[in-house]
């Protein structure tokens, strides 16, 4: 194994790890040697990863936690360094960017969820894990944040808002825990996952001829490539920036 990549002897810890984007860095992680916590809502999709991850001979933690309430948090966190003694690796992307009709139509209930899954849980992970990891060993956390946090995406304002903030932590968070810690984020362009389910797909095919230099959406796996680079030592001169990974959206 290149030792750039090596994660030997690292521990991770990705929320919303069940599927999606979560589930690819998931895996790859473990494929170059990591112990994983994977977390999200559904213990029990999360227990289905983690049995993938064991069949490779790694160790795992499923754990079912809201990342929008702190007292979950905290506890599965606490679990984390119970079972494995340490996280090297701090993966926030769970997500969420529920669609609406219009404006008017955000309710209360709904704006201070986006922000609360996007932005204040992963604010709670960072202060948690992060000040850990600025005492030990260190670490490198990484953000997925999205394209809609740079440019104007029409219905989707709040979750741009939010991903927008979280972009604002990941710079600050790189001052508060440097240098022993490297934050950073990736700006993900549409990507084909259960999200693009919600999404008229013709329309979307049609849209990304000319508004995406690669005329597509992307697969799940093509995250993979711009996290293991910042989770490895090869990214040990990047930190508080934001990488697009997003097939060249306009
Ligand atoms: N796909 C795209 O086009 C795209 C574009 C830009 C940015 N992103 C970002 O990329 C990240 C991953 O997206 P994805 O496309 O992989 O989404 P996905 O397929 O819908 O997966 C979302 C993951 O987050 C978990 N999750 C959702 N709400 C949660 C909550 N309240 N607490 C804990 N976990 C929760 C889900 O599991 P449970 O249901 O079990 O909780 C699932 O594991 C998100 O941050 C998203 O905003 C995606």
């Amino acid at each position: 194994m290149d030792e750039l990549f090596d994660f030997t002897g690292k521990v991770a810890l990705v929320t919303g790890g069940s599927r999606g984007l979560g589930r690819e860095m998931a895996l790859a992680l473990a494929a170059r040697g990591a112990d994983v916590v994977i977390t999200s809502r559904k213990a029990d999709a999360c227990a289905s990863v983690a049995a993938e991850i064991e069949t490779m001979g790694r160790q795992a933690l499923a754990y079912g936690c809201h990342v929008g309430h702190w007292g979950e948090i905290d506890a599965m966190v606490e679990a984390a360094y119970e079972r494995f003694g340490r996280i090297d690796i701090l993966i926030n992307n769970a997500g969420m960017s529920p669609l609406y009709d219009k404006l008017s139509s955000v309710s209360e209930e709904l704006f201070d969820k986006v922000i609360g899954v996007n932005l204040k849980g992963p604010f709670r992970l960072m202060a948690n894990v992060g000040e850990r990891m600025a005492e030990g060993e260190g670490g490198s956390i990484i953000n997925i944040s999205s394209v809609a946090s740079l440019s104007p995406s029409p219905a989707s304002e709040p979750y741009g808002a939010a991903k927008s903030g979280l972009n604002a932590l990941t710079r600050s968070f790189a001052f508060a825990l440097g240098p022993n810690v490297r934050v950073n984020g990736i700006a993900a362009g549409p990507f084909l996952t259960d999200i693009s389910k919600a999404w008229d797909m013709p329309a979307f095919e049609r849209r990304a001829k000319s508004t995406q230099a690669l005329g597509r959406g992307g697969r799940p796996d093509e995250i993979v490539g711009a996290a293991l680079y910042l989770a490895s030592s090869s990214a040990s001169f990047t930190t508080g920036t934001v990488i697009r990974v997003d097939g060249g959206s306009v």
